[in-house]
């Protein structure tokens, strides 16, 4: 997922740019580019972060439009040439891009054909061309974009402005998000509002297949049949786009923080006045569902897990899939299935993959996600919101417990237990434990395993779901090989990779099976292991590592995962990595 940004009519549009680019980076850092127009068509960009462009760019630039972009590489490699801002080949057109076009192998051999070459390895570069060679024949954009708009495949959106009207901004959108900041005398457009908020709160969001073009004065939007159309401007909560760093060093930290009112915030959304607060035919769905599958990537897919146990516990079928997998293989048990999808960015591609795979079946479902005005959130029959604030950093850790939060609550509200509730209080005081007395116990633990080259996370039932995440949130950020094993399939096969010294972290949360890890502990302490157990109190020994208050056990997800998240932050730290983008990754994955 690359981040786009652009304004006309701005008085400095410079700064508003790359506070923009530096915003939308968290959606990829692999390269960055700016375009004007001074006397011609201006572009500046290369390899490397927002900070650096900034200083190949001139000091002061003079101009009435900009448009920015930040990249992760999908087609063509992370290269200067293959960096956005793309200028089409007789230099009309000069456009920025997010998304994948499926079929541009196709366009360039059509284009080639016509005479084009082209510098780079770009699908992007190709539309560029595309847009120029039609724009060439009637020489009027809105009628070029109309011919364009069926020729591409794939997932877009363009932000792009032409030599010949360097007072005019276009933009066209599928599937991937684009939103319009109305201004007095100025307009901006951007991936998400967050760049915008400081200059205005009305936000205009396009819906796919729809297109348009913004100057100073106006913002003209063209519904997918090609005719005007008036959509009403929106206002979003500050608070909860808001990409203030509130003086944390990393927003991973920031965001581990905030875990406690990520809580608490849910609860008040959702629970009030001593009753649930949700969507009734909701709640009627899922109670006539004769089975819920969860559908999720990554950190939200262990969500999923763990929320597929709750529906369980009231006397629900259910199943959990990793959606690039279900995407291929489609099962939906039952003669009235429920989907939940889980995806905190609500723009992950394997998951909108999975929608219209739904869709074609008229499948009933929802989406829990962070992001409102996201394409899972605009497409989905159902949609909760987690309210958890904008989560930058690039591993989740607030959403999940969110993600967690939201599905035990949801399933306590199909036979309505208030007693989720009590427990998830209960659970928070165990948060603010973790936060006010183990965070240099977990440095300390964080200290002697970061030169690790393997490290295994150990549990069993919700532990083991937490073990999963834990293991990923450690992989993702400070680059150690590690992997979560359910405690009773370590004597199968994984016992083998034990060895003098490799650390093994323990949960022991779960009372029913809180002696068969003990069994585990021992069975890897012969075998060499350097053991780390994490138990809470009545299940706990004086040799274990860190003993936290107890709580619900099923909510180990929700109470405890803050102290894998820390450790994996410290481990990234001290081994002075970058804890918010880490390598190859990026917030949201927008190609399948
Ligand atoms: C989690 O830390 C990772 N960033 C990644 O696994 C993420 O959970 C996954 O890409 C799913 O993203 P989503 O929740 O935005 O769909």
């Amino acid at each position: 997922m690359c981040g786009i940004v652009g304004a006309v009519g701005f008085i400095s549009p410079k700064e508003y740019v790359f506070k923009g680019l530096k915003m939308l980076d968290y959606r990829g850092y692999d390269s960055a580019g700016v375009a004007y127009f001074n006397e011609g068509i201006q572009i500046y960009k290369d390899v490397g972060s927002v900070e650096h462009l900034l200083t190949i760019v001139p000091e002061k630039i003079d101009t009435n439009i900009m448009i920015g972009h930040t990249r992760w590489a999908t087609h063509g490699a992370p290269t200067k040439l293959n960096t956005h801002p793309h200028l089409s080949f007789h230099k009309r057109i000069c456009l920025v891009h997010n998304g994948v076009i499926e079929n541009f192998k196709e366009l360039r051999s059509f284009l080639i054909e016509k005479g084009y070459s082209f510098y780079g390895e770009t699908d992007t570069e190709i539309i560029a061309n595309l847009i120029e060679y039609y724009y060439l024949q009637s020489g009027d954009v809105i009628e070029t974009i109309k011919v364009v708009k069926p020729l591409i495949k794939g997932s877009y959106a363009f932000v792009f402005f032409t030599s010949d009207d360097p007072n005019t901004l276009y933009v066209l959108k599928k599937a991937s998000p684009l939103v319009i900041g109305l201004g007095k005398g100025f307009n901006l457009v951007a991936s998400d509002a967050s760049p915008m908020i400081d200059y205005t709160n009305e936000f205009i969001e396009l819906d796919d297949g729809e297109f348009g073009y913004v100057n100073k004065e106006d913002a003209v939007i063209f519904n997918k049949k090609g005719q005007k159309t008036i959509k009403d401007p929106i206002s979003k909560d500050v608070e909860l786009i808001s990409h203030d760093l509130k003086g944390y060093p990393h927003y991973m930290l920031k965001e581990i923080e905030e875990i406690p009112q990520t809580i608490k915030r849910l609860i008040s959304c959702y629970f009030q006045k001593g009753k649930y607060q949700f969507d009734k035919e909701l709640l009627k769905d899922l109670n006539e569902s004769d089975h819920i599958i969860f559908i999720g990537c990554g950190t939200s897919y262990h969500a999923g897990l763990v929320g597929g146990r709750y529906f369980e516990k009231y006397g629900k079928s259910a199943s959990r899939f990793i959606a690039s997998e279900w995407a291929f293989h489609p099962t939906y048990p039952g003669k009235k299935p429920f989907i939940i999808m889980i995806s905190q960015s609500g723009e992950t591609a394997d998951l909108i993959h999975c929608l219209t795979i739904i869709k074609e079946h008229n499948l009933k479902n929802l989406i829990i996600t962070n992001t409102g005005g996201s394409t899972l959130d605009r497409n989905c029959m159902y949609s909760l919101l987690l309210h958890s604030g904008v989560e930058v950093s690039v591993a989740s850790t607030k959403a999940y417990v969110a993600q967690v939060t939201l599905l035990a609550m949801l399933a306590g509200a199909l036979v309505n237990d208030k007693k989720v509730v009590d427990d998830l209080r209960e659970s928070l005081d165990v948060v603010y434990d973790i936060q006010d007395h183990y965070k240099p116990l977990i440095m300390k633990v964080a200290d002697e395993i970061k030169d690790k080259k393997n490290i295994f996370y150990l549990g069993r039932s919700f532990d083991y779901f937490l073990s999963l995440e834990a293991s990923l949130k450690l992989k993702e950020i400070s680059y150690i090989h590690s992997e979560a094993i359910p405690g009773g399939e370590l004597k199968h096969g994984p016992i083998a990779l034990i060895e003098k010294g490799i650390p093994v972290i323990v949960f022991i949360t779960d009372p029913d099976t809180a002696a068969s890890m003990r069994g585990n502990i021992e069975e890897v302490k012969s075998r060499g292991a350097k053991v780390y157990t994490i138990a809470t109190k009545k299940l706990s020994r004086p040799e274990d590592t860190i003993m936290v208050e107890d709580y619900a056990y099923y909510l180990s997800s929700v109470a405890v995962s803050p102290i894998a998240f820390y450790l994996a932050y410290y481990v990234a730290l001290a081994k002075g990595l970058n804890v918010d983008k880490p390598r190859n990754l990026a917030k949201s994955v927008t190609v399948e």
